[in-house]
């Protein structure tokens, strides 16, 4: 590890600064998870391929819900397959090493950080997660998990009449959706934690990002925040990227050019060495 970022690593572990960590779909990729950006992303409707960025709308559910029920509960069902991997258990061991001077972001709606160990206390999935669902009305806001009989569809898998029912708001009767962001609509504090995550980024001392591309808007201001105070950034990614260059050409700036798999359980044996 290059040693002016372990020395950074030990001067943090032994301070008592705050530690964010902004996750993307990169840190489950090693989990056989596809990335949003990536080629495995579309979705077949009769004969017409759909991108990620047209089935995750409001739109696409308003004019045909069951479609897009289909696609995000064979998502689920690739997500409940999926197991964590020694990234998402890094993670988990950063954050019982910091406890409160540690917090995730994460924009992926996986559930993989969770099942992994992070305490929903500290875990911001600003994007939602694809195992709970929501009434279409907002009827009481609640968030509901998605019925197990639910999750286990396959690609090609109808939705029956039962499947439907299972769909249906426990509140009010009226339909529900995925609790997850859409494309065509903005963040909000009630769902997805829009207030907390700025005020977390605001008081960061030490910001690592994994595997993102950046695309997003809360994730970017994000990285500005702590940008603009002079804060440490550490970009762990594949290959170079718009936050790869905002970490570059900050003071205390670093870019892990590796899997998260293989650069967080490095870092955290850092922090572990602080102390000797
Ligand atoms: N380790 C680290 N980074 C990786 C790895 C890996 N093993 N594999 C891929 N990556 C990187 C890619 O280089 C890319 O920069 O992960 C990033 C994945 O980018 P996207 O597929 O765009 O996913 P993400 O940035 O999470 O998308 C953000 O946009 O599409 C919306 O709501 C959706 O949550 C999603 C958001």
């Amino acid at each position: 590890m290059d040693h002016r970022l372990e020395k950074i690593l030990h001067e943090f572990a032994k301070g008592t600064g705050r530690l964010t960590v902004l996750t993307g779909a990169g840190i489950s990729a090693e989990s056989n998870i596809p990335t949003f950006r990536g080629p495995e992303g579309y979705w077949t409707i009769g004969s017409k391929e759909y991108q990620p960025q047209e089935m995750a709308t409001y739109q696409m559910f308003a004019q045909k819900p069951d479609e897009v029920w289909r696609w995000y509960l064979y998502r689920l069902g690739v997500c409940k397959r999926a197991l964590p991997n020694p990234g998402h258990h890094a993670l988990v061991e950063m954050e019982a090493l910091f406890k409160n001077r540690f917090t995730l972001i994460t924009q992926n709606v996986d559930n993989l950080h969770i099942r992994a160990g992070n305490s929903l206390d500290r875990t911001f999935q600003i994007h939602g997660n694809v195992f709970f669902m929501r009434c279409i009305k907002e009827c009481r806001r609640n968030v509901f998990p998605v019925p197990e009989a639910l999750t286990g569809k396959e690609k090609n898998d109808p939705l029956t009449g039962q499947d439907r029912q299972w769909l249906l708001c426990p509140d009010c009767g009226n339909r529900t959706r995925p609790h997850v962001l859409w494309f065509d609509e903005i963040y909000n504090e009630h769902y997805y934690r829009y207030h907390s995550a700025l005020k977390v980024a605001r008081e960061t001392e030490l910001l690592m990002v994994v595997g993102t591309s950046g695309a997003t808007n809360l994730p970017n201001q994000v990285v500005w925040e702590v940008k603009q105070r002079n804060g440490i950034i550490m970009d762990i990614n594949i290959e170079k990227n718009p936050f790869s260059h905002a970490a570059l050409s900050s003071e205390q700036g670093f870019f892990i050019q590796q899997p998260g798999g293989k650069a967080l359980p490095d870092m955290v044996r850092c922090f572990k060495t602080a102390g000797s």
